[in-house]
């Protein structure tokens, strides 16, 4: 072996241990929070169903376990099964979540002690892993799409903390606040002129978000911020959830059979509007972006704003497309990882805080256009239907997205408050019904701008 060989052999193996105690301490983070989020609350609460449209949070613990061993333990192993018995009733898509809780579901100590023994597994494969050989695990592939499947179930988990009735259990501490009060309703101008959407090279991006592509977007205008409670508070006082011409067809239909008068959790007090936030209860702040909207709500909102929601090509060119160098980044900010598990000074996320941000609160997450907080806070929906990209092929399999393609979904974009760091990036695609609002989404507007 000549020497260049040699260092060559060396980095490999430097990368490939820095690749594993990455891979690692990963999967703890997510751990540690499906821990907080299931520890926080007594036996009785996590068989309970909160919602009928949520699973029991100890489903959400052995599903979050059974994927681990499927894709870690079996596939990427090639190991024994821990428990082949309950995969059935720990598959989403053969268990719908209305018949979950009837199901004879792991306890919650069978639960935790199965995880446990999962995880156990796992770790002994990633130690002989080379991430080389397969598609599979080249890059780490299979070890981040679990991880990212626990965290998108502790986002769920979170979800239907909100959703639960009694006393707080979650506590965190307060966002920052922006130095300056700012004006809700700013907007930065993208030019005319394509970018590439999408990515080809990400190693942990899913199968969703490739292959890159380029798309050619009109010159647009989009709101630096998220739209406001304040805004919101408008919108109701002038009448928004009484007024037919705001709301599309299927839009002022659900409102009327949903009773809907607020974003969910919101809730009279004689004067004003309160709301309820991990069984916290206390005024709307006007700073605040809203949450807890319905697509449906978003698209009537933004009409009376006088614009529109952006598509999913002009939300992800505000967020990533550089006009200095001409080319796409990873974040608003760059290509550098959101810090985990700690306090950000670019993106509110990873349950650090229990709500959004004021705007304004992260200045230094701006995109190259100057777009703020289009990372964490809050989930937004954008008027785009969820469809494949050109060329898109399903990895490592159909269910975690391509089924849903072409259904009654809007994308949605940019996580929340609640989302890791390691779930979402400016490509990250999420989808859901528009008459959802148990998820922790807002919206920001956008319009068209007439070249001249
Ligand atoms: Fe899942």
């Amino acid at each position: 072996m000549s020497i260049t060989d040699d260092r060559a052999g060396r980095q490999a193996a430097d990368d490939v241990e820095h690749l594993r105690d990455r891979v690692a301490r990963t999967l703890q983070r997510a751990r540690t929070r499906t821990e907080l989020l299931t520890d926080s609350v007594d036996d009785a609460d996590l068989v309970a169903q909160h919602s009928s449209i949520m699973s029991p949070l100890v489903w959400d613990l052995a599903h979050i376990g059974n994927q681990e061993e499927l894709w870690l333990v079996r596939d990427v192993g090639g190991r024994e099964s821990v428990r082949a018995d309950i995969d059935e009733m720990y598959d989403a898509f053969k268990t719908p979540r209305k018949n979950r809780p009837a199901l004879p579901l792991l306890d919650p100590t069978q639960a935790r002690a199965y995880v446990r023994s999962v995880r156990d597994e796992a770790l002994d494969v990633l130690s002989n892993t080379r991430f080389a050989g397969n598609r599979l695990v080249e890059g780490g592939f299979a070890f981040g799409m679990v991880a990212q499947h626990e965290q998108q179930h502790d986002e769920t988990m979170l979800a239907t903390h909100q959703l639960r009735v009694g006393a707080p259990v979650l506590h965190a501490p307060p966002t920052p606040r922006p130095a300056t009060s700012l004006r809700p309703g700013a907007e930065t101008v993208v030019a005319a002129g394509t970018f590439e959407m999408g990515t080809s090279v990400d190693p942990w991006a899913l199968d969703n978000e490739r292959p890159a592509h380029t798309v050619d977007v009109p010159a647009f205008a989009i709101d630096t911020f998220p739209v406001t409670n304040g805004q919101y508070l408008d919108f109701i006082a002038d009448g928004g959830y009484d007024r037919r011409e705001l709301w599309s067809e299927r839009g002022w239909q659900h409102r009327v059979e949903a009773g809907l008068t607020a974003p969910q959790f919101w809730y009279s007090d004689g004067d004003g509007w309160g709301h309820d936030v991990f069984g916290q209860r206390g005024p709307v702040d006007p700073d605040r972006p809203v949450v807890h909207v319905s697509w449906f709500e978003a698209d009537a909102c933004a009409r009376w704003l006088g614009k529109r929601l952006p598509t999913e090509a002009e939300w992800e060119k505000a967020a990533r497309w550089d006009p200095t160098s001409g080319s796409s980044r990873t974040y608003p900010w760059g290509d550098e990882h959101p810090e985990a598990g700690v306090h950000d000074r670019r993106a509110n996320l990873g349950q650090t805080h229990l709500e959004p941000a004021a705007i304004g609160a992260y200045p230094d997450g701006a995109s190259a256009t100057g777009v703020q907080q289009m990372i964490g806070d809050v989930w937004e929906w954008t008027s785009s239907d969820f469809h494949s990209y050109p060329g898109f092929r399903f990895f490592p399999y159909a269910e975690y997205s391509e089924v849903f393609h072409g259904g009654d979904y809007k994308v949605l974009r940019g996580g929340s408050f609640g989302t890791d760091p390691v779930a979402v990036r400016g490509t990250f695609r999420n989808w859901d019904h528009p008459i959802r609002r148990q998820i922790f989404a807002g919206f920001r507007c956008a319009r068209d701008v007439v070249a001249g």
